[in-house]
């Protein structure tokens, strides 16, 4: 065993120029380990606590109480503790703080603890990250299938649009570079498009296009021109993925997409989510329905669940028990991870397993706020069999995860990619042209 001898936190920076949290751990024999916590703009209301200052300076964001946590209490805790013994660190942090949402540490202060004690292990072993995880918690290494942005909305773009996120997946590719090859394309002609039409403005949070756009079904029209564009068919080897964020527009039972000026209510909202999955190759929705209206999440998943990915993010909050319980209950048949929502490490991958252990896709997740952490990219390829989402092709913080993907694919060789398995049993169990359906 080597055993934690310091844990320093200190305040950086994120990719929308906000403080957040960095944690050094240093082992008694002098190995490191560091990582940094993310931060979201569309939360789920029963995710880990971002801790943050309040007041006037830094427009309340910033972050020296979890600060104080991480050089108080935390390194108190886990000094002297074994570092490759992640749960019995990650346990400790739940003594320290014992409430469901970390609201007295902080989520931002446990995460990017957590995080640092693993890539700390991971060092002390002489092993890369995702070899690490793997050998700890994994099925066996596999590069993970990503979602990519191409255009951003939602929180993330100032709700200029009402839907959050507009991807591909490319579950038809057979290496992870193909997926960037086809990815760069579609990403380039979205842009060329909306340049054509006069309506190229910059870029939203996570890197996707500006989504200036008369309605929602706009930009899906828009998306599938990019698609065809870049010379693929829609729903061959390139599907659509939507992270429709409904909690942001939709409270008690009601959808309002602000853009076309649209008032429904739960059943108008599905139905005309059934009229996108029956018009384009939609292969994965996350969020669909508000994170409270899990009556409504029910009856999607009842009618549309055999044919599309459905994630739960906001309304699962990468926890293991909501998992089982939605499991239970038929809602979702798949589950967003962001360690940040959890808090600790081994809560996340607690949730990873819960889902895979029902048959549930499992997609490891950035969030909009980032930095230079890699450690989804070998999360989601050490716990194996997943996919990845980490927003556009586009900025570095972004980049990065996809970079360093590629230099995992140089050791664990090309064929280690997962391809289009994740999605087999909704999207690859049927006849995926468009309007076939
Ligand atoms: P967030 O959103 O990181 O801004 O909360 C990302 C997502 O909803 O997947
Ligand atoms: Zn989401």
């Amino acid at each position: 065993m080597t055993a934690i001898e310091t844990i320093n936190g200190r305040r950086v920076w994120d990719s929308r120029g906000n403080p957040t949290v960095e944690v050094d751990v240093v082992l008694q024999n002098g190995v490191r380990g560091r990582a940094i916590a993310p931060a979201g703009a569309s939360r789920g209301r029963r995710e880990a606590v971002d801790l943050r200052d309040g007041g006037t300076g830094l427009r309340g964001m910033d972050v020296r109480r979890a600060l104080g946590n991480v050089n108080g209490p935390i390194a108190a805790a886990l000094a002297g503790r074994d570092a490759d013994d992640q749960a019995g660190a990650d346990a400790a942090l739940r003594r320290l703080d014992p409430s469901p949402m970390f609201e007295v540490l902080g989520g931002n202060a446990t995460v990017a603890t957590s995080l640092a004690v693993l890539n700390a292990a991971a060092a002390d072993a002489r092993k890369p990250l995702w070899r690490h995880i793997a050998d700890h918690y994994g099925t066996g290494p596999r590069l993970p299938l990503p979602e990519i942005q191409i255009f951003g909305g939602g929180a993330h773009a100032r709700e200029r649009i009402d839907i959050q996120d507009l991807m591909i997946m490319v579950p038809g590719a057979t290496s992870f570079d193909e997926v960037m090859e086809v990815t760069s394309a579609v990403y380039f002609a979205a842009g060329d498009i909306m340049a054509a039409k006069g309506r190229l403005a910059g870029i939203a949070d996570e890197g996707g296009w500006w989504p200036l756009f008369d309605s929602n079904e706009e930009a899906l029209e828009t998306l599938i021109a990019a698609i065809e564009m870049a010379g693929e068919t829609p729903g061959e080897r390139v599907v659509i993925s939507l992270d429709i964020a409904a909690s942001e527009f939709g409270r008690n039972g009601r959808y309002r997409l602000a853009l076309e000026d649209c008032d429904m209510d739960t059943g108008a909202m599905i139905d005309m989510l059934g009229r996108w999955l029956d018009a384009y190759p939609i292969a994965s929705i996350e969020d669909p329905l508000g994170e409270d209206d899990v009556a409504g999440t029910i009856e999607f998943t009842r009618r549309f669940g055999d044919r599309v990915q459905i994630i739960g993010d906001d309304y699962l909050v990468t926890n293991a028990g909501l998992v089982e319980a939605a499991a239970e209950a038929g809602a979702c048949n798949a589950v967003l991870v962001k360690v940040n929502q959890a808090g600790t490490v081994s809560a996340a991958v607690a949730t990873f397993a819960a889902a895979r252990a029902r048959g549930w896709g499992a997609v490891v997740s950035a969030r909009s706020g980032e930095t230079e952490d890699v450690a989804i990219s070998h999360l989601s390829t050490g716990l194996g069999g997943g996919q990845l989402k980490v927003g556009a092709f586009q900025r570095s913080e972004r980049m990065v995860k996809w970079n360093e993907c590629l230099r995992i694919q140089d050791e664990l060789g090309a064929d280690a990619f997962v391809g289009g398995a994740p999605l087999a049993a909704t999207w690859w169990g049927r006849d995926n042209r468009k309007g076939t359906t």
